[in-house]
């Protein structure tokens, strides 16, 4: 088995894994991880079928993207070598039914749905199939997304790759134990909530303090993208980039100042704790029904 600590190299562009790829569910997450792959050339556009469950959609998928469509999620699992499975977590049971039959043991799986384990997926396949567990976000549509991935027993260092290398094509991959997604998702998985919020209090700030809305928008944005790229590109400590922004006596310190007797570090934090704790509540709730009936 792939042990967990064999982190996730950079991230992968062109790494043709020449394999076929079936998307069970595409939907926002399964259209945004097949552009990604097609994008990246992981798996050419013949070897991708898609399935869903209105035809329109599909036909508009199939053209947009050159690839093959199914209504019937059965075909699209034949001949896959990687099945993910991008269904909203209440509709992964009846999907798994509809596929099991079909289903090789060779055939690696790959779930998106929040909080189903992969205890409970591999009992409602009833088969011994290697089982990837992974909490992408929304920034994948941009192919910025943070993406971590757990590994069932059967996964091979093979299978941890493949699965590494198409969430790699939609942004960056963390390898973790399975019980760690709750934390990612209150982190990564509804982060992008808290940064919506504090962007929007930045262009309120703005306008507040007499720019216009547009003005205030284009720079709150560009702040917030341009701080995470230089925390991400330096490998600096952001309590040390902060140091560097804060000149003794003026704005920042001052406004840093008011930030913390406001508590917003403890804020985020316990946002953060929150967050995953109603990830464990709410994955206990949705695991229930995926278990074999
Ligand atoms: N969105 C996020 O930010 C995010 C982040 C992390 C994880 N996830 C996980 O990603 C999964 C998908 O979320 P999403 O936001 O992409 O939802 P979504 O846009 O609703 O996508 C689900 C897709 O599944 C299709 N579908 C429904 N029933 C089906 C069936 N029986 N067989 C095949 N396809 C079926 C839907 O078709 P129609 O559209 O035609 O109904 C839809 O295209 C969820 O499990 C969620 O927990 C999402």
């Amino acid at each position: 088995m792939f042990t967990q600590n064999e982190q996730a190299s950079t991230r992968g562009s062109s790494k043709n894994l020449n394999r076929s790829i079936a998307i069970i569910g595409a939907g926002n997450m399964g259209t945004s991880l097949l552009r990604g792959i097609l994008n990246a050339k992981i798996a050419p556009h013949d070897k991708i079928i898609a399935s869903g469950i209105h035809s329109e959609k599909l036909e508009r998928l199939a053209s947009k993207w050159k690839i093959r469509t199914t209504l019937h999620n059965r075909d699209a699992v034949v001949n896959a070598d990687v099945v993910m499975l991008c269904v909203k977590p209440y509709t992964i049971g009846k999907v798994i039914d509809e596929i099991k039959e079909t289903l090789l043991e060779s055939q690696l799986i790959i779930s998106i749905a929040a909080g189903v384990t992969i205890e409970a997926l591999q009992k409602r396949i009833g088969k011994k199939n290697p089982i990837v567990r992974s909490m992408p976000n929304i920034a994948s549509t941009v192919d910025e997304g943070a993406t971590a991935v757990a590994f069932g027993d059967s996964v091979t260092e093979e299978h941890a790759q493949m699965a590494i290398a198409i969430f790699e094509a939609v942004g960056e991959v963390v390898v973790v134990e399975e019980h760690q997604l709750d934390a990612v998702t209150g982190l990564s998985g509804s982060g992008p909530a808290y940064i919506y919020m504090v962007i929007e209090a930045l262009i309120d700030g703005g306008v507040k303090m007499g720019l216009s809305r547009d003005v205030a928008t284009k720079l709150a944005v560009q702040t917030v993208l341009g701080s995470a790229k230089l925390v991400k590109i330096s490998q600096l400590h952001p309590a040390i980039l902060r140091d560097q922004v804060t000149t003794p006596g003026g704005t920042a310190i001052n406004a840093v100042h008011e930030l913390e007797s406001h508590g917003l570090r403890s804020m985020l934090i316990d946002a953060v704790a929150t967050a995953t704790r109603r990830s464990k509540e709410l994955s206990e709730l949705i695991t229930k029904p995926v278990q074999p009936q």
